[in-house]
């Protein structure tokens, strides 16, 4: 059966953008037809500035809501990052596999650590290291195929490259990956900001729908959403980028495809009553459930507990054989 990785950095609160984009196709898809291994990478938010308090919530909110999405832990495995030794013991075998240039190449870091120097902070090491870590948790799993969104693809070709050339040098030790930009998801763009994606780490939230939000403030937020200039509702992400975010959106919650519902619409309110009427349906019972589970962290921890050591399983063979490959002396 394919295997597949994925992971969720819990960076902040988990937006209709990570539902819609990853986390149903997860759910709905890949936990059924694959042997699917899914993360929160909690390692992974400790490359920029954080508050510890803050991660370890949100990386409890990340893996409670990706339960009460209805990811089940008797089709997938689901576990913490840093629960698991093997990322990190493996990571560092693939930095003695990497170089310097091909790191520094990288355009989400050549970004992130611009941003960075341009409001006077420092920037971390692990911000360059971390699509080394991030190949770590896909080699260490021998996973055939890796569902994430384009910002991501070039790090998995980094993953690819790492595991064919650490193959060719030491003798077959890795499954070498490749991306798959999931089949039925929707790219969710920023509601005040339709030509971004809607991240869950923007400063500005206004444009965000985030999973709890409560109910009323998921209606006003897509009643702001800017539109565009004109008045009739067509289906074009060039010229319209507002309407066409907001009939995307509304495709993904009923189905269909998004310029056949624009011919249902005459004018942008009854787009966006209809539009926040279907998100609020969507989210519904992933709330119900998020709060049946919050009121039974026990449930919650036992999930992960089990998660965490069916992970290490898996992973311990492939890490300690690429120890022995790499020519490190085998503990007696
Ligand atoms: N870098 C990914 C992101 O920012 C998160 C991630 C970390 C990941 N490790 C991964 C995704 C392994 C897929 C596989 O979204």
């Amino acid at each position: 059966m394919t295997r597949i990785f994925s992971g969720i950095k819990p960076t902040g609160h988990l937006t209709l953008g990570n539902h819609l984009g990853a986390v149903r196709q997860w759910v709905d898809v890949d936990q059924h037809k694959s042997d699917a291994v899914f993360c929160v990478v909690d390692l992974h938010a400790l490359t920029v500035e954080h508050d510890p308090a803050r991660v370890r919530r949100l990386s409890r909110q990340a893996a409670t809501l990706l339960l009460a999405a209805g990811l089940d832990p008797a089709l997938c495995t689901l576990f913490v990052q840093s629960h698991v030794d093997e990322h990190t013991r493996l990571s560092y075998l693939l930095e003695c596999t990497a170089s310097d240039g091909e790191m520094r190449r990288m355009i989400q870091y050549k970004e992130k650590s611009a941003r960075e120097r341009a409001t006077g902070g420092s920037v971390r090491l692990s911000l360059l290291t971390y699509p080394v870590l991030m190949a770590a948790d896909i080699l260490a799993y021998s996973a055939d195929e890796v569902p994430v969104g384009d910002d991501q693809a070039q790090h998995v070709e980094l993953t690819r490259d790492l595991a064919v050339r650490f193959n060719q040098r030491y003798g077959h030790t890795f499954t070498v990956p490749k991306a798959v930009l999931p089949s039925v998801a929707a790219r969710v763009m920023d509601l005040q900001d339709p030509t971004s994606k809607m991240g869950k780490s923007h400063a500005e939230t206004g444009g965000i729908v985030y999973l709890l939000d409560e109910p009323d403030v998921v209606r006003r937020k897509i009643m702001r959403a800017v539109t565009d200039s004109g008045s009739e509702v067509v289906y074009d992400r060039e010229t319209r980028p507002g309407v066409t975010n907001l009939l995307e959106i509304l495709a993904a919650c009923v189905g269909g495809a998004p310029a056949e519902l624009a011919e249902g619409y005459s004018s942008y309110g009854a787009l966006k009553r209809d539009t926040a009427d279907a998100v609020l349906e969507l989210l519904r019972p992933v709330r119900e459930r998020h709060t049946e589970l919050c009121a039974d962290p026990g449930y919650v921890d036992a999930v992960l507990r089990a998660g965490a050591e069916r992970a290490r399983a898996l992973a311990r063979p492939t890490v300690d054989a690429a120890y022995a490959a790499i020519g490190l002396m085998p503990p007696a």
